[in-house]
């Protein structure tokens, strides 16, 4: 099917395509939203469509379904998930509160439903410093990754944070002595990184921010600029074609998440004629999970994490 075809079809079933910013570039231009994850949690909430298609992965189509309950919600390519996501079990949620009885539970949105219904309350990367601020407790449990937890403690250090020993295994396959070699082939150029990468890679970047940050100040940076990005292809391949005016490099080869790669248009094709089965929780997750998806959404507003430089915060405590 072609692209026009795919979108005259969404219009006829009432759909409406989310695609994230990693996933192949045929499917975010099919899309009628592209944007980062929360972003994209608030497109769908305010889409008046009755079907969501959400090209990405699964905790992102089960947010969607938590905060528009009422409709069909399709996750194209059934079985991409987010390893990070798997890190943590409701079990590692309820054994941490009872150790830490004072403290509230922060979970990144990279989370499975039954995380989150054991959860205070959620944040993407673009919004978890405002997050963490928002919250009246001291002491925060940031699950699942570590590297963005270590991140937003060292920007709220008016909080305590006990970080969870997760990762994104696709953001922590890049090393400092990579940010060295890209500055060395390319003097002169920025280096964006995401806040998923490793805190040595954070301290050596000249910005740090969501996808949907990086994508802002390339895009809006003086055109004849030189940029390393330091987070998914996908990326790198949409500044080529929203921002040709500037030379855009991955930081390193392979920087890919597979699972992000799996939608093709088929399966959008599939998904948009009901052959896909729609993301489906109960009702007793659906009912606790949406509480802290819904307090992010109140407590995140326009937020855009960025910075310019960052203390290494490697010492704080972790947990698993
Ligand atoms: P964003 O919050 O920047 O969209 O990132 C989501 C993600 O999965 C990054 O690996
Ligand atoms: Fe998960 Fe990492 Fe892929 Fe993002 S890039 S979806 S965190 S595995």
């Amino acid at each position: 099917m072609t692209t026009t075809e795919i979108q005259a079809l969404a219009e006829r079933k009432d759909a409406f395509i989310l695609a994230h910013y990693y996933q192949p570039m045929d499917i975010q231009r099919i899309a009628g939203a592209v944007g980062d994850s929360f972003e994209l949690a608030k497109r769908a909430t305010a889409a008046p469509q009755k079907t969501l298609i959400f090209c990405g992965v699964r905790f992102m189509a089960e947010s969607a379904k938590l905060l528009s309950p009422d409709k069909t919600v399709v996750l194209p390519a059934a079985d991409a998930g987010c390893p990070m996501a798997d890190m943590v079990t409701p079990e590692d949620v309820r054994r941490l509160r009872e150790k830490h009885p004072d403290a509230a539970v922060m979970a990144y949105v990279n989370t499975s439903a039954e995380v989150k219904a054991e959860c205070d309350i959620c944040c993407t990367s673009s919004s978890a410093e405002q997050v963490a601020r928002s919250l009246r407790e001291e002491e925060i449990i940031f699950l699942p990754d570590r590297n963005l937890g270590a991140y937003v403690a060292a920007r709220a250090p008016e909080k305590r944070f006990i970080l969870f020993e997760g990762h994104c295994p696709v953001h922590r396959r890049v090393a400092a002595a990579d940010v060295r070699a890209a500055r060395e082939a390319r003097p002169g150029a920025r280096v964006l990184v995401h806040p998923e990468c490793l805190p040595e890679v954070v301290a050596l970047a000249d910005g740090v921010g969501s996808t949907s940050w990086i994508l802002r100040e390339v895009e809006q940076a003086p055109p004849g600029g030189q940029f390393v990005i330091g987070t998914e292809a996908g990326v790198v391949e949409r500044l080529r074609e929203t921002a040709p005016e500037q030379a855009c490099f991955l930081l390193k080869a392979g920087f890919v998440c597979p699972n992000m790669k799996k939608t093709s248009l088929e399966d959008v094709a599939r998904a948009l004629n009901g052959k896909t089965p729609a993301v489906d929780l109960d009702g007793e997750t659906m009912r606790r999970a949406r509480v802290p998806l819904e307090r992010m959404m109140r407590a995140g507003g326009q937020a855009a994490l960025s910075q310019e430089s960052v203390p290494d915060k490697s010492e704080r405590p972790c947990v698993r």
